[in-house]
């Protein structure tokens, strides 16, 4: 019998390519399989995050029902960006993790399993030139890294300290794993990093010199791809020639992020963001014009230091001008490492909270009134998953959720579907070819 893993993915999509590289390394190097539940797996990992901090205290709960469930004999290892930022702390508090993997050490995984206690978190090892086994969640759309560790020091953020400073990928090993994925059938490459069009600033070795948009040209020639999708770029490094090449190609989707943070340009500089509120409606605004059906989607903070009435209306007031279609929002939590932690003006909890209700409350009308414009479009649809009941679903360029009746014969395939039903952010259609 072989020997069988168990991973529990949280946070964001780097995280998600972070598990499958580990799965690649544990079946081609350790013969190991999936297994169907925690209770029958030998190796049980938990992908953690450490953005904000309340999955960091679930995680130690969790470590215990896993210890309770699991098969005696099997090892449990923490993996990811809580493990960068706590490293031996995870064991003195949690006896029965059996190591400790940060996030920017995932090739050491066939290593550490094989030694007890071990805690590998250094945060400035390079696996930027790793060669990483095959493996992929979906068939029909790929994760690919783009860059590792983030070189902006976002005054909340503590991502550059459990990844590191930033390394890009050298372009020839991006297009060679893009032609490889699309090839085998993954006509969707979703290129990932914390901050993509930052692109080809520092290699490990020596590189010629490259921007991003120049890599998502060199993505799209390759012939078997179809689809372009990236995150996360950041609006201050959103220049013309970017947003011209995003309108432009054919191939990159017409859905793009731009975490905002916050609409206040006072509070965008002590979140040393770069860029003024006026720099952000301009951006925004001009992508709008130039691609008049994309979508955009962003990430909002509320209740940052030093966030006044006033400042929230700044965020309120971005919000009604750009119509986001999408918003991940985020009451502000402290992260230590951190300056944003040791601030003045720390915003009361219940103030935070009624501002996220608002923010959150506001931007559902503003979805509702959104769901009567799609009703009778017809959208591209890529097919990925099935979904119960009979149906297939997929996304649309522009990243509406859309789902039709059908089966397998549509995943991997691009259709013209109608929309006769929408919710917030969900689709029902009906394929018109
Ligand atoms: N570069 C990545 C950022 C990863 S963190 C990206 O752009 O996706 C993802 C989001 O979490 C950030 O955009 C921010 O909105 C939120 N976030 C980060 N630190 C936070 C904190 N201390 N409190 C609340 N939200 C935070
Ligand atoms: Fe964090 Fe800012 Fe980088 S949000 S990941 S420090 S761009």
């Amino acid at each position: 019998m072989g020997k069988k893993y168990y991973i529990e993915t949280l946070g964001c999509a780097m995280n998600v390519r972070d598990s499958e590289h580990m799965i690649a390394e544990l079946t081609q190097k350790e013969g190991y399989e999936a297994a169907e539940s925690l209770e029958e797996a030998d190796l049980i990992l938990i992908n953690t995050c450490s953005v904000r901090e309340k999955p960091v205290h679930k995680l130690f709960s969790e470590i215990g029902q896993f210890t309770k469930r699991k098969k005696s004999g099997a090892k449990i290892g923490v993996c990811g960006c809580t493990a960068s930022h706590l490293g031996e702390e995870i064991l003195k508090k949690a006896p029965s993790v059996d190591f400790v993997l940060g996030a920017r050490n995932v090739s050491k995984i066939t290593e550490v399993i094989h030694r007890p206690k071990a805690v590998e978190v250094e945060i400035d090892y390079d696996e930027s030139g790793y060669a990483f086994g095959e493996f992929r969640t979906s068939l029909y759309k790929a994760y690919i890294n783009i860059s590792i560790g983030c070189d902006k020091q976002c005054s909340f953020c503590i991502v550059p300290h459990t990844r590191g400073e930033e390394i890009s990928i050298p372009a020839n090993l991006i297009v060679q794993e893009a032609r490889r994925a699309a090839q085998s059938g993954a006509k969707e490459i979703f290129l990932l990093g914390q901050n993509v069009n930052n692109y080809g600033r520092r290699f490990s070795g020596e590189h010629p010199k490259m921007s991003f948009t120049d890599l998502l040209r060199a993505v799209s020639e390759i012939e078997e791809v179809e689809r372009i999708r990236f995150t996360s770029p950041h609006p201050l490094h959103m220049d013309d020639e970017f947003l011209d090449e995003f309108a432009k190609n054919p191939k990159i989707c017409k859905s793009m992020h731009m975490p905002l943070q916050s609409g206040s340009s006072r509070i965008l500089k002590s979140m040393k963001r770069g860029y003024t509120k006026e720099w952000f409606l301009q951006r925004a605004a001009r992508l709008r014009e130039t691609v008049p059906d994309v979508s955009i989607s962003t990430d909002i903070i509320v209740g940052f230091p030093g966030e006044s009435d006033e400042d929230f209306e700044d965020t309120m007031d971005v919000v009604e001008k750009v119509r986001f279609e999408q918003i991940f929002s985020f009451k502000y939590s402290p992260r230590p490492m951190t300056p944003a932690v040791d601030y003045e003006g720390q915003v009361p909890e219940e103030i935070g909270s009624a501002r996220l209700a608002r923010l959150q409350a506001r931007h559902n009308e503003m979805l509702d009134e959104m769901k009567g414009e799609r009703l009778g479009r017809v959208y591209d649809v890529y097919f990925e998953e099935l979904r119960p009941g009979g149906r297939a679903a997929g996304r649309s360029d522009n990243n509406w959720l859309v789902q039709v009746e059908g089966s397998e014969e549509l995943l991997g395939r691009t259709l013209p579907v109608k929309i006769v039903e929408t919710s917030r952010l969900g689709n029902v259609g009906v394929v018109v070819a």
